[in-house]
């Protein structure tokens, strides 16, 4: 990889150690005296995702030469759709398009006009319709954007250099070849935009080190060793404007984080403790939070989140019996777990901010295809989750309002790895994975 001049001063500080050793203690006081009883998960319940209290929105759909365009109608505030790790970019929704022409229709968000029933206006991933995008990749892709009409895919290629496509609209909608972004990648990608324009791109690197590679200003820096001693791939999520932050669980099987600031710059390593078995998995919903989801050691999920832009609350144990790492996702003060579970089955909980509590395990069912945890995306008052299968198939559930659909669709593909869904453009939802051969494989 190319290193810039200048070594940043991220090396793990023995203070922060001292401090995290307490801190870890206190965490394995809460595994003794506190989770012993939950090992298992508790029964399910079906009505997590209750309704939304925000002022309620209605879909415009638009029609005209371009084609088809949805968008909703209010202003969103802060807290809607804009501040979370998987759609990335503040700007575009907090400020929608001002006018876009065409054939207005209005759908009220009402029970009686849900927008479920808005059918491929939504554009939600279609069962069946897969994109071959080919290329030769390691991992999973990994998938952002930062406004209607662009996202941006990324996968470690077989000579562990960064490959990246992007989708810019038109009719040509993506570049044509996959480009080279070099570095010398051990792990999967992770990316995230604070806003338009601006994406923070992190790997492990062969070095074990994490490497960073910005983009701004229409061009993309230098990779960037940020140091760190990684055991899996990183996550890296943004609140939004001016900061992104990303994790990693490190060789002491702890969770350290480091923070960017546009005004600051880069700040030093954080150790959160803990004992985790994986990648951990970064949300927020706005400003000044985060929520990590990991894998403990000892097989449970367990979760720690900044509420304040500042400190780190203490670890919560959520129990369960997990296969591989957690996914989440944050949404309207609410973050949501999905997890696969060592009995083959996709496991959801849900935190709900204004009370503090979560709720308890719902059992989802599936057939979990091993060492690939299942992704969740959200959205208004909607909800997905898809899992790769154990026969190559993707399996999707969607929730409207927190009614989930009772049964898995099969949304065929033949992808090995964790899918990686991207919840975009206000309605529209696109799920990656890779196929055997290596290819990056899409479902729109
Ligand atoms: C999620 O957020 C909404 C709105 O803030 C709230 O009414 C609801 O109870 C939350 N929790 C769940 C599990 O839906
Ligand atoms: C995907 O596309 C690549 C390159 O065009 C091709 O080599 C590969 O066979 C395709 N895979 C499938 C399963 O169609
Ligand atoms: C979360 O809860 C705290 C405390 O009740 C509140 O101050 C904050 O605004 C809430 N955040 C969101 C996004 O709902």
């Amino acid at each position: 990889m190319h290193r810039p001049r200048q070594q940043n001063q991220l090396l793990f500080t023995a203070d922060s150690r001292h401090h995290m050793f307490k801190l870890q203690q206190t965490m394995i006081h809460y595994l003794i005296y506190l989770t012993l009883p939950l090992l298992a998960f508790s029964l399910p319940s079906h009505d997590l995702i209750g309704p939304r209290t925000r002022p309620t929105p209605f879909l415009v759909h638009s029609r005209s030469e371009a084609g088809d365009i949805d968008y909703w109608n209010t202003p969103r505030p802060d807290t809607f759709l804009s501040k979370r790790s998987d759609v990335h970019s503040v700007e575009y929704f907090t400020n929608p398009p001002s006018s876009i022409e065409g054939d207005f229709r209005r759908h009220d968000s009402s029970p009686a006009s849900p927008l479920l029933n808005l059918g491929k206006h939504t554009k939600r991933a279609t069962a069946g319709q897969w994109e071959n995008m080919s290329g030769s990749g390691l991992y999973h892709p990994a998938v952002t954007s930062w406004g209607s009409n662009r996202q941006d895919v990324y996968y470690t290629h077989r000579d562990r250099k960064c490959r990246h496509k992007y989708y810019r609209g038109g009719s040509s909608p993506w570049i044509p070849d996959w480009d080279d972004l070099g570095g010398s990648l051990d792990s999967a990608p992770s990316c995230c935009s604070r806003r338009s324009g601006y994406m923070h791109l992190f790997c492990k690197g062969t070095d074990y080190q994490i490497w960073h590679r910005p983009y701004s200003g229409g061009g993309w820096g230098q990779w960037q060793p940020m140091g760190g001693n990684c055991k899996h791939y990183p996550s890296s999520c943004s609140w939004g404007g001016r900061h992104a932050s990303v994790y990693t669980s490190s060789s002491d099987n702890q969770l350290w984080g480091v923070r960017y600031d546009e005004n600051s710059g880069w700040g030093s390593w954080q150790n959160m403790g803990g004992s985790l078995a994986g990648a951990p998995k970064s949300v927020t919903w706005g400003e000044g939070h985060t929520g990590v989801v990991v894998r403990g050691t000892d097989g449970q999920a367990w979760v720690t989140q900044m509420m304040n832009g500042n400190t780190w609350g203490s670890w919560t144990n959520l129990g369960g019996s997990l296969e591989s790492e957690p996914s989440a996702v944050a949404w309207n003060g609410n973050m949501t777990v999905a997890v696969g579970g060592t009995d083959g089955a996709v496991w959801m909980r849900t935190y709900t901010n204004s009370t503090g509590n979560w709720g308890s395990w719902m059992n989802m069912g599936g057939d979990v295809r091993p060492g690939t945890p299942p992704d969740v995306v959200a959205w208004g008052n909607q909800m997905e989750v898809y899992y790769t299968g154990r026969d190559g198939a993707m399996y999707r559930k969607k929730a409207n309002n927190g009614q989930w659909t009772t049964s898995w669709e099969n949304m065929g593909g033949s992808v090995t790895t964790k899918p990686s869904g991207l919840a975009w453009d206000n309605g529209k939802v696109d799920v990656y994975g890779m196929g055997s051969d290596g290819s990056t494989r899409r479902c729109y």
